[in-house]
């Protein structure tokens, strides 16, 4: 219960699915800090249902002042930062993932502006408020390593955010900074009622299922459990790499 005992948290998209999830484990075991997003309704209940220890911050993380808001803030708040998650992200509003023929020059940068750029300022904005030692997570997505339809720009963009976590460990090795991706496979978040319409919800979950070694979808206190390893002193020697939690979709095939 106290593998983060008094360690200072930030985690965006931390009011919905996997950020949340990751918020309920760093909180289980002593973390405080702050969880961010844009939605005013979810971020003030979901920092109800985290208790005290947790702030609410809105932000877009696709613009560079709201960043600077969000780590100025907690860090007056709690003080310097010992862990980031970088997990805001996925699907664009109202932009669904599409194959190459639907693609427009706008949307293709509107889903690198969100699922890349803005893992990068997201870093480089934290860095004046972050603890010498700092963890920092990435979050990725199995889609870097096994195709899916529509989903090549999407998972061209999480593919350099495992490349991101190797450059930007040498770039603050000095500063005792680890970078480190934690890449999902398919997780049971809100995120697919955001893509897929109601009445086929359950069909392409059972899909994921269907491809996913273990028989389940991941939850997201999965997702959780493996960033509070990476979040604290038990991983100090993992640096610059990925780690998958995705029930082994990426590396093993049901194939008969
Ligand atoms: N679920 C999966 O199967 C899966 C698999 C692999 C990787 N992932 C990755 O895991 C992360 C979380 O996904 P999820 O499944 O938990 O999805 P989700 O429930 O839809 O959550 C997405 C989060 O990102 C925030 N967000 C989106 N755009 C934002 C913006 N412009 N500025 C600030 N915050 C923004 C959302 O908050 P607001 O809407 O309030 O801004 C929300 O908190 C994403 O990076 C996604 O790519 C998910």
């Amino acid at each position: 219960m106290s593998r983060l005992k008094n360690k200072v948290a930030v985690i965006t998209g931390g009011n919905s699915g996997i950020g949340f999830g990751i918020a309920e484990a760093f909180k289980k075991e002593g973390a405080v800090g702050a969880i961010t997003g844009r939605n005013e309704a979810t971020l003030n209940s979901s920092v109800n249902a985290l208790g005290t220890g947790f702030i609410g911050i809105k932000g877009d993380v696709t613009r560079l002042a709201d960043l600077e808001n969000i780590f100025r803030t907690t860090a007056d708040k709690f003080g310097k930062i010992d862990a980031l998650v970088v997990n805001a992200g996925g699907i664009v509003d109202g932009v669904p993932m599409a194959a190459i023929n639907d693609v427009t020059e706008e949307n293709y940068d509107r889903y690198m502006d969100l699922n890349l750029k803005s893992a990068y300022f997201t870093v480089q904005r934290s860095l004046p408020y972050l603890n010498e030692g700092a963890s920092i997570i990435l979050i990725g997505s199995s889609a870097a390593h096994r195709a899916a339809p529509g989903m090549a720009i999407y998972s061209a963009a999480k593919a350099a955010i495992i490349s991101l976590a190797k450059g930007l460990s040498l770039d603050l090795l000095a500063k005792k900074i680890r970078v480190n991706t934690l890449s999902p496979g398919s997780i049971d978040t809100p995120v697919f009622g955001k893509i897929v319409p109601q009445e086929q919800l359950e069909q392409v979950k059972q899909t994921w299922i269907d491809h996913t070694p273990v028989g389940r979808q991941g939850l997201p206190s999965d997702i959780g459990n493996a960033a509070v390893f990476l979040a604290s002193d038990e991983s100090s020697f993992i640096v610059g790499t990925e780690i998958l939690s995705d029930g082994g979709l990426t590396n093993i095939s049901l194939m008969k």
